[in-house]
């Protein structure tokens, strides 16, 4: 572990901080910092990841209010009656950001009753590697299943998930039980994929990523420690993805695996892979070898999601303002963080980063904030594996998921399911299903008493 990591001098702070005002994080220099710098809002009902920061000029609030109608709205077949948004498919996963992102917010498998996925996709690859170290696509599938087509162009595959129940007892003889998916994809419309790797992914919230993104570069790589120099069992590295904006390998931020390296990249793949959108970056349609209907559909004018439209889609999500730390029970919450502390949580989930001075948009420049993420992947053992690389991040490493918001999911997305395929069905399955470099800590987290646990638990939802 690094001499910046928190579970060190700056514990004592988190905890002396958090008795006295738990609506906010701290520093390491003791000073008090809300969750999302000065992108922090009191925020705490169903609207609450969908505001903008609060010190946006009234241009910027135009800008803001225009990417937020991007983000939002239904993309139509080409030619559609709005111009600037048709161009949807020929194939693609939903018709909006939001359809995955709803207010923002995070997805979830299926539930009960649901045949489809809603706000949820399933990453495909062929062994080996692209051109620039990437997972490689599948010729006729790509590198994700398109469960949807325009009128004319079939689905390229049905998922389904099915589950199983995986029991265990915590030492002191609580019994419980946590759900792994089995995932089965099905009705493949352009022939046998043969082997395919897969990885199924729920979307994730949207506030936070401009301060994320203007993390200095050297910050998170003097958090690595490839060879677990330090001898504490966690041996984090930084992903090293391709940026199709810049043409080089960068540090990788975004993405369950850390695979995208801006909101940018992330946003014209989305837009592309989710949505079929052509854009500057992805000037092509997403069609397959092999998939004819796609090649032959009507296409909107190119690129489908214009340069301006494109650029204040990512304003947007950079200067969404990142809710406060609510109260709740300021004890007992002040009791949990410690915890979290104590038992090497924070040794992944680190608490406090800074951005960078010259950052843009100017909005996150400068900030100290409390995402509680490394950025780093660490291999979480067998039980979370997807087995598909993606980059350097092997089939059983994930990128440190922030924690920010996690207690707000319930109230602006109904339901609880955490980790990258919302298995967990709660905060503290989330927890349960720590493998690998984080066994350690999960098992301290088991041998907790029952209080303490719970201490830990509203800590978390706190957050
Ligand atoms: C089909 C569902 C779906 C749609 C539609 C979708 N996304 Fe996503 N989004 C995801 C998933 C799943 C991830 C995680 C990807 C991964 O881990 O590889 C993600 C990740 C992201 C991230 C990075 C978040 C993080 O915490 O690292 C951003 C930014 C993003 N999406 C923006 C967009 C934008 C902009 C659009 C519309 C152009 C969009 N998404 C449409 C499912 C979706
Ligand atoms: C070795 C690094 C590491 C340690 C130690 C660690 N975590 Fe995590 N945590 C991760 C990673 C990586 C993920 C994402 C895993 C996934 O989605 O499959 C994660 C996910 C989570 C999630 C779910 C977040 C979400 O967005 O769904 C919660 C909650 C969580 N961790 C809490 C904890 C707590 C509490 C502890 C201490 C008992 C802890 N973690 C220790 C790396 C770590």
């Amino acid at each position: 572990m690094n001499p910046r990591s928190p579970t060190g001098p700056l514990a004592g702070l988190l905890l002396a901080a958090g008795l006295g005002l738990a609506a906010v994080g701290s520093a390491d220099d003791g000073i008090v910092v809300p969750a999302g710098g000065a992108l922090t809002r009191a925020l705490d009902n169903r609207e609450a990841f969908t505001r903008p920061a609060p010190n946006l000029t009234p241009q910027e609030l135009r800008d803001f209010n225009f990417g937020n109608r991007i983000f939002n709205t239904n993309w139509a077949v080409a030619p559609g009656s709005v111009d600037a948004f048709d161009g949807l498919g020929p194939l693609f996963n939903r018709v909006s950001c939001s359809g995955c992102h709803l207010r923002d917010g995070r997805g979830r498998p299926p539930v009960e009753g649901e045949d489809e996925l809603l706000s949820m996709l399933v990453r495909v690859s062929v062994p080996g590697v692209d051109e620039h170290g990437g997972p490689r696509p599948h010729p006729t599938y790509g590198d994700q299943i398109s469960d949807r087509g325009i009128p004319g162009v079939p689905a390229e595959a049905r998922v389904r998930i099915a589950w199983r129940e995986v029991p265990g007892t915590y030492p002191d003889g609580t019994p419980y039980s946590l759900r792994a998916p089995d995932v089965h994809l099905e009705d493949f419309a352009y022939g046998d994929p043969g082997t395919l790797l897969i990885s199924p992914r729920v979307a994730p919230a949207m506030p936070g990523m401009g301060l994320l993104e203007a993390i200095p570069e050297a910050d998170i790589l003097a958090r690595e420690d490839p060879d677990d120099r330090d001898g504490d069992g966690i041996s984090g590295r930084a992903n090293r993805v391709w940026n199709p904006v810049s043409g080089r390998i960068e540090p990788g931020r975004f993405g369950w695996k850390a695979n995208a390296a801006t909101v940018l990249a992330q946003s014209a793949a989305a837009a592309h892979g989710d949505m079929g959108l052509s854009s500057r970056i992805f000037p092509d349609e997403n069609c397959g070898a092999g998939q004819d209907a796609c090649a032959a559909a009507m296409r909107g004018d190119a690129p489908d999601l214009r340069d301006a439209h494109l650029d204040k889609l990512v304003f947007y999500m950079q200067v969404l303002a990142v809710p406060a730390r609510r109260s709740g029970d300021a004890g007992k919450n002040a009791r949990g963080e410690q915890l979290f502390a104590r038992i090497g949580c924070a040794a992944c989930h680190v608490p406090l980063q800074r951005t960078s001075e010259d950052a843009v948009p100017h909005h996150v420049a400068g900030q100290a904030f409390m995402p509680y993420t490394d950025l780093l992947l660490h291999d979480m053992g067998e039980g979370l594996a997807d087995g598909r690389p993606d980059f350097a991040a092997s089939g059983s490493e994930w990128r440190t998921a922030p924690l920010w918001g996690l207690g707000l999911v319930p109230t602006t997305n109904g339901h609880s399911f955490y980790l990258h395929d919302g298995r967990a069905r709660s905060l503290e399955e989330a927890i349960l299903w720590h493998g690998g470099e984080s066994a350690a800590a999960q098992q301290r987290f088991q041998q907790l008493s029952g209080e303490e646990r719970a201490a830990l638990l509203s800590f978390l939802e706190s957050l």
